[in-house]
């Protein structure tokens, strides 16, 4: 399929995806306090997309995943799948948050702290708030996806922290997941010149410890191998003539 350049109609659907995605991610914040389980974060989310926003929630039945949004609860990584267990605190957890908006997604999620985070957790949400930022920042015609991936590994690596290989940013549109794929890492200068109507994630995930990855039993859940924390942001941009705009950023919102 290679990559596809979005049309001024296809931009215009995404960013109503984006923002959907977006507005779900402000509306589960005050949710989420010591006790609530992640089942009933996924419910909320569930029931907003349907009802509120009449979008599909997209992670529901992909590939198999059995529920409306992931939830990665402090040494796990990414695709957390909510479950009965309660949020307590101290935890730190990501809510990873697509919908499917007349034919096309929105991808955006956070890191959120339950009660009080530890100093490490908190440094670490910073620190991949950073990574990801730098990341968007960069993002302009001309520039190689290599270079957004290099500067988030300086930085994360600069800080003591890594990053993880397995999974990675990647473009979006009618197609959840399609080419190309943005690394968290690697050399300037190298891979996709990015063009004018580009729109894909910028989605690192950051290891408080090493960067190696374990997959749960349950064939979803992403767990760093060496149970330290792990944090991720995510945004969904589109590559304009002169740069980018966060298609899940609200206004008056920060990236
Ligand atoms: N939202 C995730 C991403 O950023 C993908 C989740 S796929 C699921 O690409 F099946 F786990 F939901
Ligand atoms: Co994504
Ligand atoms: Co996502």
């Amino acid at each position: 399929m290679g990559i596809t350049l979005k049309t001024p109609e296809d931009i215009e659907k995404m960013r109503i995806a984006g923002q959907l995605a977006a507005e779900q991610l402000r509306m589960i914040a005050p949710h989420i306090q010591p006790g609530i389980t992640t089942n009933e974060l996924n419910q909320i989310c569930h029931d907003y997309t349907i009802n509120e926003q009449q979008a599909i929630p997209a992670p529901l039945n992909y590939h198999g995943f059995p529920k409306s949004i992931c939830t990665s609860v402090n040494n796990q990584i990414c695709h957390g799948i909510p479950s009965a267990k309660k949020l307590k605190n101290g935890d730190i957890v990501n809510i990873d948050i697509t919908v499917i908006k007349d034919g096309y997604h929105g991808d955006t999620s956070k890191m959120f702290f339950v009660g009080k985070p530890s100093i490490l957790a908190e440094r670490l949400c910073r620190i991949s708030h950073e990574c990801m930022r730098l990341g968007v920042e960069m993002v302009k015609p001309g520039i190689h996806l290599g270079d957004i991936g290099h500067s988030i590994q300086k930085h994360a690596e600069a800080n003591h922290f890594s990053v993880v290989r397995e999974y990675c940013g990647h473009g979006i549109g009618k197609v959840f997941h399609e080419e190309p794929q943005v690394l968290h890492y690697g050399e300037a200068g190298t891979g996709v010149i990015l063009e004018p109507g580009m729109t894909f994630t910028i989605e690192p995930m950051i290891n408080a410890g090493k960067r190696h990855v374990r997959l749960m039993p349950d064939k979803w859940t992403v767990v760093t191998k060496d149970r330290s924390l792990s944090a991720q942001w995510e945004h969904t941009l589109l590559v304009t003539e002169d740069g980018y705009e966060v298609l899940t950023q609200l206004p008056g919102d920060e990236i």
